[in-house]
């Protein structure tokens, strides 16, 4: 590579030299690393994994087979709200179903798309998020929300569009 494109790639990775550096350029610390990349970009964009993996002197084999290992990390941008609707056995037998189904239809979201096209909104499910005793449970971001009900659940992404809205005003 030119030392014109390294400069390139390197301007436009600032923010994720920043990160390597904090780790000391460490290959030990590829999921740390993944991590902060992560809560800067929101996913791990394939172009920033390869000049990790450049960058660290990995093979890219290596920093992908990480990045898809772990179910906590994106391979895809997703929203600013990412919603989780728990699925587990407590939060199922307490309605978390029409909780979803309102869910897809309040974002508009169309069979198998997760995220809404302004980029605003993810919808995913997890299994149990280990409060069973306030089933069924929404999670928006790290906010827990407790015995939820579709019109609850609607009144949430309202709440949460107002909130941008807001910001934009
Ligand atoms: S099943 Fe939903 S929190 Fe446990």
């Amino acid at each position: 590579m030119s030392p014109e494109m390294l400069v390139s790639r390197t301007e436009k990775f600032s923010k994720v030299c920043g990160i390597l550096e904090r780790f000391g350029h460490k290959p030990t610390m590829l999921i740390p690393i993944l991590q902060a990349v992560q809560e800067e970009y929101r996913y791990l964009p394939e172009e920033v994994l390869n000049f990790i993996a450049a960058t660290l002197d990995l093979p890219p084999a290596r920093v992908f087979g990480a990045a898809t290992f772990y179910a906590h990390f994106a391979l895809k941008p997703k929203g600013r709200y990412v919603i989780r609707v728990c699925d587990g056995t407590a939060c199922h037998v307490k309605d978390s179903e029409p909780i979803l189904n309102k869910l897809r239809t309040v974002l508009g979201l169309g069979k198998g798309q997760q995220t809404t096209e302004d980029m605003e909104f993810t919808l995913e499910t997890v299994s149990c998020l280990g409060a069973c005793g306030l089933a069924p449970v929404v999670v928006v971001n790290e906010e827990v929300h407790s015995l939820m009900t579709p019109e609850k659940t609607e009144d949430l992404v309202r709440g949460l569009r107002e909130r941008k809205e807001g910001m934009a005003a």
